[in-house]
């Protein structure tokens, strides 16, 4: 995710585009840049770190300039640097892009513009677009747009300005937001409606395939391929901060709803023509498989709750015994490290202080160290020897939700690739599992629109003063991370015990109407589980199961049924974790907790 914001009017560009950016941080915030084009000439201003470095620099040395585009970035592809922040020049710096989005086909692309001799100066997919520009360009800035359009493949919400047509501003979108703001005697495009709403609440949303041609006093709207349209004008009724979170109360739902986009983005770009894994960020060779002799995978809280659902896929299909380990315990421990190891590092943030002592640790004893991080260019990115990044984009919310289920994607792939360079996989199982990957974002998007029996079920436990969340194999994994998301934010005591375990100790603690959460989603532990639900019930506990569509018998034994998709029993996690996010929601919702800043806690543990 990344934030764009475009300007063109009478007044001073700058200010307004980097008010605007203040409103779209929540995007993206390693780094931001604007461009204004005075007198014939186009200035670019940009920098790494907060948006409060570049507003500084434009506040001490002024940029005059009536139109202009601005971004703020939340990195993909090359680090977070000054030469890698937005906007991207062409070679002839005329034309000048601002992009959210990826561009897929960016390497091919490069390399064609180079053989022409375009000299490239970022390591940026943006920067390709911004030379297409002038590669086509002809005497039209239109023909050339629509042609770039054409070419590139990929995600992008785009604003381009164009020196020798100082009257406009363009903005294309294709599965990037992006919008158009109406102003009077001034027009903007935005990522969102909230960078706008300061100057007016009458806005075009553009969908995919449109491009806007956005002057001081007229907006064209059209199709990319210069098809004429025309749409409804959307008047916004929300204020400011119900627009920064897309109309939800909080960011935490916002994410949790961002779950399918988040999936799709993480998943599809490794999904070779749908049936192979594709891991170029990734050097593991045949040949490393050889030697590999242990993986241990490393992280804290929810990273590391992600881990552990790591190590079942990969000693069931890479066949290597994986240890999981808090990182705050690992660090101080007898790990088993040497040159034959693999240390995977789980962490949203790549700064975790725990996580990145683990991974020096095991780099200092030989090990190779690949990470599963959300932040390009964060410490534990750059360290490690291979980086796998989760798509998910910026997390706010201090509970994870779309970091969590994207580290499980990460891990299922690097299981997969692993598995297939080790040889120990079968065909149609890898086969198999692919084809579930793929269902996966609808699957999601099924349980997110049928959430009233969850909120219902709140509404019967959320006085509760202890719950318990029970599971063998990996819904026991799933059972610990739907636990901690409860405490985390709703401040109910609760515990996550493996149902086998209930007998020998934690059963003391059931009573008449104890909440107890059962997931019984794994076909070949459903029995065993299904023994522990009655051991519960026969105390009083009030059971809500968790299981899969089309299990009707489950009703005889529970109380209440969450239901999730039928998916292979190896991905469940991603679809029963979907519903316990959304239960602890409702839950601190009606307790009146601060759902996005949980008392005690922080979003990103610098200290040990
Ligand atoms: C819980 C939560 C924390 C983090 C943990 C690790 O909802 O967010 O448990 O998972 O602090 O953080 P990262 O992943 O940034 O290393």
């Amino acid at each position: 995710m990344c934030g764009i914001m475009g300007y063109i009017g009478a007044k001073k560009a700058s200010p307004i585009l980097i008010e605007g950016l203040e409103k779209l941080e929540y995007r993206g915030y390693d780094s931001a840049g604007v461009a204004i084009l005075d007198e014939g000439k186009i200035q670019v201003r940009k920098f790494k770190g907060k948006l409060s470095i570049l507003k500084l620099d434009v506040e001490e040395n002024p940029i005059e300039g009536n139109m202009g585009i601005g971004h703020t970035r939340w990195a993909t592809h090359g680090e977070p640097s000054d030469v890698n922040s937005h906007p991207h020049k062409s070679s002839d710096g005329k034309i000048v892009v601002v992009h959210n989005g990826i561009i897929e086909n960016y390497m091919e692309i490069k390399e064609e513009l180079k053989s022409f001799g375009y000299k490239f100066l970022s390591d940026t997919d943006t920067e390709v677009i911004a030379h297409l520009l002038e590669y086509y360009y002809n005497g039209d800035i239109l023909e050339a747009v629509k042609k770039a359009i054409n070419k590139i493949e990929g995600a992008y919400g785009l604003g381009i300005i164009h020196a020798d047509n100082p009257d406009m501003l363009i903005a294309v979108k294709k599965d990037s937001p992006l919008i158009v703001g109406i102003g009077e005697g001034e027009n903007f495009i935005a990522s969102d409606i909230p960078a706008v709403l300061k100057y007016t609440r009458k806005v075009y949303i553009l969908e995919n395939h449109e491009m806007a041609i956005v002057k001081k006093d007229s907006i064209s709207l059209m199709k990319t391929d210069g098809t004429p349209i025309t749409k409804e004008v959307f008047n916004v009724t929300w204020d400011v901060e119900a627009a920064e979170k897309g109309g939800y109360e909080h960011f935490m739902l916002k994410e949790i709803y961002e779950q399918p986009k988040a999936i799709r983005d993480t998943l599809l770009p490794r999904l070779s023509n749908g049936v192979d894994i594709k891991m170029d960020s990734i050097n593991i060779s045949k040949e490393y498989m050889k030697n590999l002799r242990r993986i241990y995978i490393v992280a804290c809280g929810t990273a590391y709750h992600a881990g552990l659902i790591g190590k079942d896929i990969l000693e069931r299909y890479v066949r290597i015994p994986t240890i999981v380990d808090i990182a705050s315990e690992f660090r101080y421990g007898y790990p088993f490290i040497d040159q034959n190891t693999l240390v995977i590092v789980v962490s949203q943030s790549g700064e975790t202080a725990d996580t990145l002592a683990a991974l020096r640790l095991s780099k200092e004893k030989g090990a190779r160290a690949l990470a599963i991080t959300n932040v390009v260019g964060s410490s534990i990115a750059r360290e490690s020897d291979d980086v796998l990044y989760t798509w998910a984009g910026p997390e706010i919310a201090v509970a994870s939700t779309k970091a969590y289920t994207t580290q499980i994607l990460a891990l299922t792939l690097l299981a997969l690739d692993m598995a297939t360079k080790n040889e120990s996989i079968a065909h149609e199982d890898k086969e198999c599992i692919i084809e579930n990957l793929t269902h996966l974002p609808s699957k999601v998007e099924e349980i997110l629109s049928n959430v009233e029996n969850i909120n219902s079920i709140a509404e019967e436990i959320y006085r509760s003063q202890s719950m318990f969340y029970i599971g063998r194999g990996i819904d026991y994994d799933v059972a610990r991370e739907g636990s901690l998301k409860l405490k985390e934010i709703s401040y109910i005591h609760s515990e996550a015990i493996a149902a086998g375990e209930l007998k020998h100790g934690t059963l003391a603690l059931i009573e008449e109407g104890t909440p107890v959460i059962a997931l019984v989603t794994q076909d070949r532990l459903y029995d065993k589980t299904l023994s522990n639900i009655k051991e519960v019930k026969a105390r009083g506990a009030y059971v809500i199961a968790i299981a899969k569509e089309g299990n009707s018998e489950i009703q005889k034994s529970a109380d209440k049924v969450i239901y999730i998709p039928d998916v292979i029993d190896e991905i469940t996690p991603v679809p029963s974790i979907v519903p316990l996010q959304l239960l602890s929601y409702y839950v601190a919702y009606k307790r009146g907790c601060d759902i996005d800043k949980p008392k005690n806690l922080a979003k990103s543990v610098t200290v040990e």
